[in-house]
């Protein structure tokens, strides 16, 4: 309980100290109960499910004889303070505010001294994620009893941030866990506990804001009425570090304003945007600032004027610019002109590098495309070297089997930062899987990935296995045998997807709208063409695949150098993009010497048997997990290998209309028809995961 903690009032939180205004009004004090943290609400917390609780233990025992001190009295040096006394089993603790403890002001040290643990770091904040990296070390079995302890720890990245993309009216874009957390019609008089409870989670992984609104922003979001809400939530999540942001409109000066245009450079445009940042921080004076899709799929933007991207960041970077705001300005842009999408950012934003204002910060998504299960880097990560630059990865499984499969993201974000230097970014984004289900993510196993989005965010040398590993340890109670059989099924459950979805480069043969399922034949009238499978897989009799190289689209030219002439080649392209870069012949010789069909075909095959022993391997674990968690994800890993074998199955049949070739020994023929395999249609929103009971009545 609070009484046990000696918190010394040394008053001064350190050069620092995360600013927090008017914070005393109404302290926010947590009292540690039973089942852990809880806000305000002094009634006793019932005790949380197993899917619900995230990755934390159930502290349901705390050591009454831990001392914990705490050199400051902020909030979330207080929340640490707390965080240790509920959850930690050994020496005492201090935490202890020093502006020399930590090259950047979120880093911490861990050390040990005679009294016992000692947690440093030159912010409140900074002593938080000491706090929780402290007690996973705990629950990942760590060894802390050494003399000579020192743990020192900083994020790579000054921006660490959540994307939401939800919509006012509750429903969530691509998002697969229920409604969204936020209650607009309730906020701000009525504070849902998981608010805090969401914070808490970010925190613990080192996640340091939030965008709530989806990038496809209604205008209404920067109504007076609606920032008031935003307050509720900014001041909740204030205390555990997370700045929140918005995602706005470009022409919400005539949406909501009384302007008739939203020109950049027209002076009562700015002047409206300086008078609603300036509304906007009186109310949230650590806001963070605007999240823009601009002249993006319908999107109003700057070039509706005849301006550039880098004028419309500009201008609403000088409006925030005072308050110490940033705008994140999104490079997802495509045409429908140019031939090729993947090279259409490039071409838009190349030549403004060096234009955009000090605040501006362009946000791009990993790969030229759209988060396929496989993309090679957005070559404009290499290109921009004047421009600040966040990179945009996506936690929401849209193209991965959305909540039905499990598909740990780590592998693909780590192969990301293999060719992407982390040094080059300020910052890295999450579109978030997060919703109002009771389990957070949808699907439990998907509580790992937004796991490990912040741990990447805030390390991205770490490993996905170990990560995995950390994850699993946390979340579930194993012997170390079926920790083990856990993390390896996790760590390569993102190949397998690849594998049985688009090995080898394939990308963007999904179902039309909804992007679940395969559609490699896929026709809508009317529909733009770069929206649609033809487009990216380009079969024919010939071969397979969208040729990017010189003698095609000549995308490859958009690399450096060195890669630009490694991936051009047909004979040096990794095979794991070969037919993202080349038209290739079906019988094309492979590095293990068969045809391109025969690897194709094995490919297939080899994520169909992986899924398929997905939940075999989940059996093993029954009798360590919550019957609940067990059944619930039971279900899921099912019917991921009946799609994995739809997938097959439809995309054999169809690539061997054009291969004509036989179908190489040892894999079994699809036995399913293709004709009624075009027929599947799910009747589902692009808010939605498709029910087993759903896929099975039409699959
Ligand atoms: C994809 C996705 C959209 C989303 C868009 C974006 O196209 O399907 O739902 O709005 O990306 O990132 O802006």
């Amino acid at each position: 309980m609070l009484a046990s903690i000696a918190i010394a009032l040394a008053g001064e939180s350190g050069a620092f100290a995360t600013p927090l205004p008017s914070y005393d009004a109404e302290p926010h004090v947590l009292t540690v109960a039973a089942s852990g943290i809880s806000g305000n609400n002094s009634a006793p917390v019932a005790k949380k499910s197993p899917a619900s609780r995230l990755w934390f233990p159930d502290n349901s025992v705390a050591d009454s004889k831990l001392k914990v001190t705490c050199s400051s009295d902020l909030p979330a040096a207080r929340i640490a303070a707390e965080e240790i006394k509920a959850g930690w089993k050994g020496d005492d603790v201090t935490l202890r505010i020093n502006a020399s403890a930590a090259p950047s002001p979120e880093g911490f040290t861990i050390s040990r001294s005679k009294k016992g643990i000692d947690i440093s770091s030159p912010s409140a904040t900074g002593l938080l994620y000491g706090a929780y990296h402290l007690l996973r070390l705990q629950a990942t079995g760590e060894d802390l009893s050494k003399s000579g302890l020192k743990i020192s720890e900083s994020p790579k990245f000054p921006i660490r941030i959540l994307n939401h993309w939800d919509n006012p009216d509750g429903t969530i874009e691509r998002g697969y866990a229920g409604h969204s957390l936020w209650d607009w019609d309730a906020l701000p008089d009525s504070i849902s506990p998981r608010y805090e409870e969401y914070a808490r989670a970010n925190a613990s992984v080192g996640i340091n804001a939030t965008v709530l609104n989806n990038v496809n922003a209604s205008p209404k979001v920067l109504e007076s009425e609606s920032l008031r809400k935003v307050k509720a939530l900014a001041d909740v999540f204030r205390p555990y570090g997370i700045k929140v942001w918005l995602s706005v409109n470009f022409a919400s000066p005539m949406a909501i304003g009384s302007l008739s245009t939203a020109d950049p450079l027209s002076p009562e445009v700015r002047k409206w945007w300086k008078e609603k940042a300036d509304e906007i921080y009186s109310l949230i004076p650590d806001f963070g600032g605007f999240l823009v899709k601009a002249n993006s799929e319908g999107q109003p933007g700057p070039c509706d004027f005849g301006r550039t991207h880098a004028e419309g960041a500009n201008m609403l970077a000088e409006a925030l610019k005072p308050h110490g705001g940033t705008v994140c300005w999104r490079a997802f842009v495509y045409s429908p002109s140019d031939a090729d999408r993947a090279k259409q950012a490039y071409l838009e934003f190349d030549p403004l590098d060096g234009q955009f204002a000090d605040n501006v910060i362009v946000q791009i998504k990993n790969g030229p495309i759209d988060f396929q299960p496989r993309e090679p880097y957005s070559p404009l990560f290499t290109s921009l070297e004047h421009t600040q630059m966040l990179a945009e990865l996506q936690v929401t499984q849209e193209y991965l089997g959305h909540a039905n499969h499990l598909a740990f993201l780590a592998p693909m974000w780590t192969e990301f930062f293999s060719y992407v230097s982390p040094e080059s970014l300020k910052g890295v984004a999450g579109v978030a899987n997060v919703g109002d289900d009771e389990n957070w993510c949808g699907n439990p196993l998907a509580q790992a990935n937004w796991y490990a989005f912040g741990r990447l965010a805030w390390n991205p040398d770490l490993k996905p296995h170990d990560i995995a590993e950390e994850w699993a340890a946390q979340t579930f109670s194993l012997p170390e045998q079926q920790l083990g059989i856990l993390t390896d099924m996790m760590t390569e459950s993102r190949e397998t997807v690849v594998d049985y979805m688009m090995p080898l480069g394939l990308h963007h043969i999904f179902a039309f709208g909804h992007h679940y399922g395969p559609e490699p034949w896929c026709e809508v009238d009317g529909a733009r063409a770069d929206w649609l499978p033809k487009y990216y897989h380009r079969a024919d009799s010939k071969g397979l695949g969208f040729n990017r190289s010189p003698s095609g689209s000549n995308a490859t030219a958009q690399y450096p150098d060195s890669l630009a002439a490694k991936f051009g080649s047909i004979d040096s392209c990794p095979e794991e993009f070969l037919l993202w870069f080349h038209h290739v012949p079906w019988n094309h010789r492979m590095k293990d010497g068969k045809t391109l069909w025969e690897n194709l075909c094995r490919h297939y095959d080899e994520g169909c048997r992986k899924a398929a022993e997905y939940p075999e391997i989940w059996k093993k674990l029954k009798p360590y997990i919550d019957p609940a968690v067990y059944a619930d994800v039971e279900k899921r890993l099912k019917t991921q290998a009946k799609d994995a074998k739809w997938w097959k199955d439809a995309c054999l049949l169809y690539f061997a209309q054009f291969s004509g070739m036989p179908w190489p020994e040892g894999i079994t023929p699809p036995a399913a028809d293709i004709d009624s395999l075009k027929q599947i249609k799910l009747p589902i929103s692009n808010y939605e995961s498709p029910s087993p009971e759903l896929l099975d009545s039409v699959r």
